[in-house]
Formats: structure tokens, C-alpha cells, sequence
């Protein structure tokens, strides 16, 4: 098919945000960085260049990669990072795929900055399942911090204890104009069925729009818009409403869903949503607004309001003295109801095949945890500890010396075992509280599970409350799988398997599972490679909650994993 061939440079480049400069790494002196559009079955050849002092991966987030796990790009997992000055050309063929996804960095933290859209269309002559938009927008929602976000982490891996959270978030790279430097922006967008005490919360005074801050998306009136909402926040969760206006969900991570109405929609950091809009109100300013779902119980978070406008055209706006445009509702922080109906309207568009009968049942608890502390070490955790985090009690630990992959398939042993437990080691009740840490001190490792291909596998993802119970996205790189069922409390198959939607159930890349709560996924292992399963949250996937899919290769060419392109870095 058509080729897109692309040479990128990822330097430092400096930029001015909440009334502070300072550098930060950008892909092409670009942030965000740019946009990759491409058709269905499309060969992409993206060269890398590193030009900042980090070690640099980029990852196709929900690109398939059949057969290309080489091109995958999460650091000592399919490949050895990129090294200051190296360059490394990333080659895949998207394989009936079409929507909405993204590319960020996968080391360290540096997908803070360095991401962008990817956005694949429909195959020449074809066109959506819905009728064609008028205009179309990628809209990135991003977090800032007012420093180097590596900074941010090393310093939280130092000390064992959480990350500063962020000082915005970002609408295509821009704060808005509810953001004021010098109070650091609280909010005033309020629901009236709101669960938390806004009493302590002050109004904010509006400063004056500072135009350069604040993203514009021109439109027409009486268009339908397609609208690409894109999750490009490190920790945080995001609700999105835009004054006015309905949304109509079509799409999500690059999957059709059967459409649905609805006034705000929520992202946990990885995913994707599409929806349509009319705008059929009078021609005026409207504000698109993103701040933060915040469903853990005592963390603090970043509770600024980042904002876009949506600006009719029709020449009959006045200029400078215009009025402010208008204001949405967004859900209270802790707004869980809302999320959970949200989520629970995702369906396919059409009854599916789905996999069976399951080969692999498998049980995963996530969560975060504490690690006691060694003598020497700096424990900014509570009660003299570090904060951790692990899938079955093992905390991932990258094997910097090679990749996963490599070792794979150089069959190089002691780099990693096959023996990531199919359950936890002991049963316990997983979202109570008071549970012994004794009991549930990981054990930081570097676990694989294997599968054989074309094995059907049912997971059931299991929230844990060990410390600091929250939603938890889980991303599974390689592949989209089913979303059965989510639910509260521990996972009971007596009781939870009547839950499951064996229809019509959703197919995503990265799934939420409810804080407290479980959910159930499946999929079919049909792409061989190494293939990381971790949160999105990214201090979480620095604390270990992680772990990789080993999927062998089938019978025959067609199943099994391609050669390791020539340049591919070493460590
Ligand atoms: Cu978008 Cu491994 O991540």
C-alpha cells in the first residue's frame, strides 16, 4: 500500500507555559508533537533521531504490530532504548485498524512531552460507519509540570514517596485561560449532584485571555465535527464536557462503538474516544473543559481546569470585547456514578464472534503497595517505607541489559523467567482494608507469562486496596481485547460471570478497572512477541505494575514474529 515515511528529531526546545519558560524534550521543536495521519493499510517508516541527553523510545499506542514487536517501542521490552545520538527507524503496517490512536515516548517519564495524534483513516473509496463530518479535530489532553517532568520522577524514585502532581493540564499543548499563574488555578465548574464538600474550593477571579494559551478550534455553524479525544496525561484521569453541546460517542481506542448520547465523556490516561457534535447553537464562543477524575480516596491531585474554545465562524462575533464564552458542567473529582455509567454504555457496534472456548483463565490483582525499608534508603512512604506497586505481588523490574525480546529471541538466558504466577499467591480480601503487609510484600522481579499462539485467554483484573485503593487503566500492548464485565468488590465467578456481555461487549486497548472493583477481558493470542501489560498511570508502571505476555510463535511463517530489523539499538 501508499508509504509514509517520516524523519523525526526528538531535541530539548524551549517553552513558555503558565507564565514560566523552561525546555522541554519535543519531537520536531513541536509540542505536542505532530500529528501522524495515515490510511488503513498503510506502511509507516518513522525514523527517530535523538537528540536530547535521554535514552528515547516511541510507542504506536494500539497499533497491532502483527508480526512487528520489534516496532513497539516500550524501552528494554521490545527494544533497547535509543541513546543520545543514536537513531533507530520504526516500520509497521497497520492491519485493518482504523480511528483514533496516539504515539508517546516509552522511557522514564518523557512521554510528559513527547507525544502525538495518530490517526488512521479508512482505506481509499471507504468511508466511516457514520456520515462523514464536516471537519474533523485531534484534541490532546495533556499535564504540565512547571519543571522537568524527569526531575519529577527521579525525585520521587529517590525517596521512595509519590510525584509532585502536575501544575495543568493542557488542551492541545495549552493550559487555557481559567489558569492563573499566581494562584494556581482552582476551579468553578461545578455539577449541582456533586459528592464532595466544595466549601474549602475558592472562586477563581478570571485573569485576561492570554490568547496564546488557550487552543481555538474554528467551526462553522450547522457542521458536524468529529472530534478525536486523546488521553495524553501521565496520572490522571480526565472528564470532558463542552458547554453546550452533546456529545456523541462513535469510537474509542480506534474501535467503533455502537453510537451513543452524552454530555460528558471520560478518559483514563492511554485511552481514546471519538465523538460527533452539531453545532446547531447560536453562533457564539463555547469552552471545551478537561479536569481530572480523581477516584482515589486521600491522594492529592492536580485540581486546575484546562480549556479550550470552540468558536463559531460566522463573521457576527464582535472582536476584542466579545463576552466569555460559555461554561460546561463537569462532574464533581469523585463523580464514581458517572464513570461507571459512562463506561458501562460501551458496546460494539454489532454482535461479535467471540473467542471461545477459554484456554488460559487467568487472575491478576493490581495495585500499589509498600516496600519496607532497607537501611541507608530514603523512605518517604508512610510508617517507614517505600511505595510500590505489582500484578500478583511481583513488581516489574526492566532488565536494562538487553530487552525482552531480544533475549526472547536470542534465547540469552537470565534476563527474565516464565514463571509470572496465573493468580496471586494467597486469597485475601483484596478490596478491604487492613490488609496484613506482611502478607503482601512484592517481590520486584522480571516475570513473563507464557502463551502459546492462538490461546484464548479470559483475565480478570482485580483492584486491589493494599494501599490507596484507585482506578487503575490497564493497557495491553500488541493487541485489542474484550471487555466483558466490570464491577465492585472482589470478583466472585458464581456470582460475576452472569455479568458478562457475551454479544455485544467492547473492544478496547486500554481498559479501567474500577477502583475497588474488577474487571474481565478477553482476547486472542495471535501476535507473537513480548507484550507489556501495564498500568497507564505512569508512576504507577515506574513502581512496578507491570508485567509481559511471552506469545510464541505459531506454525508456518504467517504466525510467527518477523527478524529484528538491522539497526535495532542494543543496550
Ligand atoms: Cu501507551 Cu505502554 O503505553
Amino acid at each position: 500500500g501508499p508509504r509514509c515515511a517520516a524523519y523525526n528529531e526528538v531535541q530539548a526546545t524551549p517553552v513558555k507555559r503558565l507564565c514560566k519558560s523552561h525546555s522541554i524534550i519535543t519531537v520536531n521543536g513541536q509540542f505536542p508533537g505532530p500529528n501522524i495521519e495515515v490510511r488503513n493499510g498503510d506502511t509507516l517508516i518513522i525514523t527517530v533521531s535523538n537528540r536530547t541527553p535521554y535514552n528515547v523510545t516511541i510507542h504506536w499506542h494500539g497499533i497491532r504490530q502483527i508480526r512487528t514487536a520489534w516496532a513497539d517501542g516500550p524501552e528494554f521490552v521490545t527494544q533497547c532504548p535509543v541513546k543520545p545520538g543514536g537513531i533507530y527507524t520504526y516500520r509497521f503496517t497497520i492491519k485493518d485498524q482504523e480511528g483514533t490512536l496516539w504515539w508517546h515516548a516509552h522511557s522514564s517519564w518523557l512521554r510528559a512531552t513527547v507525544y502525538g495524534a495518530l490517526i488512521i483513516h479508512p482505506k481509499e473509496k471507504k468511508s466511516y460507519p457514520f456520515l462523514p463530518p464536516k471537519r474533523e479535530y485531534p484534541i490532546l489532553l495533556g499535564e504540565w509540570w512547571d519543571q522537568n517532568p524527569i526531575d519529577v520522577i527521579h525525585e520521587a524514585i529517590s525517596t521512595g514517596s509519590a510525584p509532585s502532581i502536575s501544575d495543568a493540564f493542557t488542551i492541545n499543548g495549552q493550559p487555557g485561560d481559567l489558569y492563573n499563574c499566581s494562584t494556581k488555578g482552582l476551579i468553578f465548574i461545578i455539577k449541582t449532584s456533586s459528592f464532595v464538600d466544595f466549601s474549602s474550593l475558592t472562586t477563581l477571579k478570571k485573569m485576561s485571555i492570554s490568547i496564546s494559551e488557550i487552543t481555538i478550534f474554528p467551526v462553522n455553524p450547522g457542521e458536524t465535527i468529529l472530534l478525536r479525544f486523546i488521553n495524553a496525561a501521565l496520572n490522571t484521569e480526565l472528564f470532558v464536557s463542552i458547554a453546550g453541546h452533546t456529545m456523541m460517542v462513535v469510537a474509542a481506542d480506534a474501535s467503533y462503538v455502537k453510537p451513543f448520547l452524552t454530555t460528558v465523556i471520560m478518559l483514563a490516561p492511554g485511552q481514546t474516544t471519538d465523538v460527533l457534535i452539531t453545532t446547531s447553537l447560536p453562533p457564539s464562543r463555547y469552552y471545551i473543559a478537561a479536569r481530572a477524575y480523581s477516584s482515589a480516596e486521600s491522594l492529592p491531585f492536580d485540581n486546575t481546569t484546562a480549556t479550550a474554545i470552540l468558536d463559531y465562524d460566522c463573521g457576527c462575533l464582535p472582536g476584542p470585547t466579545q463576552p466569555p464564552p460559555a461554561q460546561p458542567i463537569l462532574p464533581a473529582f469523585n463523580d464514581t456514578l458517572t464513570v461507571t455509567a459512562f463506561s458501562a454504555a460501551f458496546k460494539s457496534p454489532t454482535p461479535v464472534k467471540l473467542p471461545s472456548p477459554v484456554d488460559e483463565h487467568l487472575f491478576f490483582t493490581v495495585g500499589l503497595g509498600l516496600f519496607d525499608c532497607l537501611p541507608g534508603q530514603i523512605c518517604g512512604g508512610p510508617n517507614h517505607t517505600r511505595l510500590t506497586a505489582s500484578i500478583n505481588n511481583v513488581s516489574f523490574v526492566l532488565p536494562y541489559s538487553s530487552s525482552l525480546l531480544q533475549a526472547h529471541q536470542l534465547a540469552v538466558p537470565g534476563i527474565f523467567t516464565t514463571d509470572f504466577p496465573a493468580k496471586p499467591p494467597v486469597e485475601f480480601d483484596y478490596t478491604g482494608k487492613n490488609v496484613g503487609r506482611e502478607l503482601w510484600q512484592p517481590e520486584p522481579a522480571t516475570k513473563l507469562y507464557k502463551l502459546k499462539f492462538g490461546s484464548v485467554v479470559q483475565l480478570v483484573l482485580q483492584g486491589t486496596s493494599i494501599f490507596a485503593a484507585e482506578n487503575h487503566p490497564i493497557h495491553l500492548h500488541g493487541y485489542n481485547f474484550y471487555i466483558l464485565a466490570e464491577g465492585f468488590g472482589n470478583f466472585d465467578p458464581a456470582r460475576d460471570t452472569e455479568k458478562f456481555n457475551l454479544i455485544d461487549p467492547p473492544l478496547r486497548n486500554t481498559v479501567g478497572v474500577p477502583m475497588k472493583g474488577w474487571a474481565v477481558i478477553r482476547f486472542v493470542a495471535d501476535n507473537p512477541g513480548v507484550w507489556l501489560l501495564h498500568c497507564h498511570l505512569d508512576v504507577h508502571i515506574t513502581w512496578g505494575l507491570a508485567m509481559a505476555f511471552l506469545v510464541e510463535d505459531g506454525v508456518g511463517e504467517l504466525e510467527a514474529l518477523e527478524p529484528p530489523p538491522l539497526d535495532l539499538p542494543l543496550c
